[in-house]
């Protein structure tokens, strides 16, 4: 049967969702963006989310689709919102960690912070069997389909792995 890849993601601002899609575009999976009851939008947002990412206090998220239990690998991608996990992303690994079998991680940031993210995922979650940062410059200057391709194919679910693998076997 074919393995199921969910992948979970918040963004504020569309950085972290430009490489969701790229990721989403490389491969078979679900995709559930995650939005919260909170307004994020301008300095009181931004001020909102510092808080929230310094105090680790959770937000209302709202209803999501999936159930992460159903799928073999999940995807989890999140802004780096002080050296940490955004709180959309974090409040939905505190519910859903446990059910998480194997897991991957990605994020985007200013400039840094992201190995301390991915710390306190994998202190939630385990170790991530992949995992993947890209800059807000990074992304504005350069195509991020590579680096994309690389986390994609070290998951092994690329769209065209299968193919691969198969023709791989024939020879
Ligand atoms: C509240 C807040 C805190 C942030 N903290 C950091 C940080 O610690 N390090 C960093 O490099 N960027 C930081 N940023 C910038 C974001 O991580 C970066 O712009 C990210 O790509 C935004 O992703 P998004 O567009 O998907 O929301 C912060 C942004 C916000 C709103």
């Amino acid at each position: 049967m074919k393995a199921r890849t969910l992948l979970v993601f918040h963004s504020r601002t569309g950085y972290t969702r430009t490489i969701a899609s790229k990721i989403a575009a490389a491969c078979d999976c679900d995709v559930e963006e995650l939005h919260d009851e909170v307004g994020r939008g301008g300095p009181i947002g931004w001020v909102r989310s510092a808080f929230e990412a310094v105090s680790r206090f959770d937000t209302l998220l709202r209803p999501t689709r999936f159930d992460p239990a159903d799928y073999d690998l999940v995807i989890v991608g999140t802004p780096v919102w002080f050296w940490s996990l955004s709180s959309p992303v974090r409040t939905w690994l505190r519910r859903h960690h446990a059910a998480l079998g194997k897991a991957a991680f990605f994020c985007t940031c200013g400039s840094s912070g992201d190995r301390r993210a991915l710390a306190e995922f994998e202190a939630l979650c385990g170790p991530a069997a992949a995992s993947l940062a890209f800059t807000d410059g990074e992304i504005d200057r350069a195509d991020p389909a590579a680096k994309v391709a690389g986390f994609v194919r070290q998951l092994g679910i690329g769209k065209t792995s299968g193919r691969s693998a198969r023709k791989t076997a024939r020879r």
